[in-house]
């Protein structure tokens, strides 16, 4: 009898591009796991519309108005019906509570927009030009309590050109990400990546600094 796939929660809040590159892996048989379900906190997320097209259950569940950790409840609640073997944050907008994240302790991957550590939070790619950044990209980490924080995994490297700006490093930016979040998943449920005592282990081997991809 062969095992089931893992099983892959996504969580977005927007456009749903590096979703899409999941589901693109998905279907081509690369990504190693189902998604299982794709979760946004908002109602018009252009991304429930690529899961439903890809004949993946797209959920909404609204957040205004609510406490944090009713929120956090309510999304375990949710959540649970899937039975997911990790959960990936795909532009998901919203922060969790420490007991969600412990709930889930090792079993979430973010996507964010820089080398982290540098420029956690927002308006990561406007940053990091103000700031005459010769290199930019994307990270791919665990998440722990502290935001944009937790032991990084991947990276996607780009040189800053002269002309950059917001709209074409995002631009570039995205083609990494796109990149990279499908691989480390890719790792994560094939077991060769996890996170021990704080530390990203890659093949059994802890990692000093993430895997670089460069541009
Ligand atoms: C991505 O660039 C991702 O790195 C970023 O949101 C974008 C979502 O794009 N995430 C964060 O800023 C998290 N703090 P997408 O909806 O097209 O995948």
């Amino acid at each position: 009898m062969s095992r089931a796939a893992p099983r892959v929660a996504v969580l977005i809040s927007g456009e749903g591009s590096n979703l899409q590159a999941l589901l693109d892996a998905a279907s081509a048989g690369t990504l190693g796991a189902e998604i299982a379900v794709v979760v946004s906190n908002r109602a018009a997320a252009r991304g429930l519309v690529r899961a439903r097209d890809a004949g993946v259950a797209a959920r909404h569940l609204g957040g205004k108005d609510i406490s944090r950790e009713a929120y956090d409840d309510a999304l375990a609640s949710l959540l649970a019906e899937y039975s997911p073997d990790l959960l990936v944050l795909a532009g998901f907008m919203r922060i969790f509570s420490a007991s969600f994240i412990a709930r889930f302790a090792g079993r979430i991957l973010n996507i964010h927009p820089s080398l982290l550590p540098a420029y956690p939070g927002l308006d990561t790619h406007r940053r990091a030009l103000d700031a005459g950044e010769h290199w930019h990209g994307a990270t791919v980490h665990f998440v722990t309590v502290e935001l944009d924080a937790g032991p990084a995994a991947l990276q996607y490297r780009l040189r800053v050109r002269a002309g950059d700006t917001v709209e074409s490093l995002t631009a570039r930016v995205h083609v990494g990400e796109h990149l990279i979040l499908p691989r480390a998943v890719e790792w994560f449920v094939g077991g060769r990546l996890r996170l021990e005592n704080d530390s990203v282990m890659l093949d059994g081997r802890r990692l000093s600094q993430p895997v670089i991809m460069e541009e």
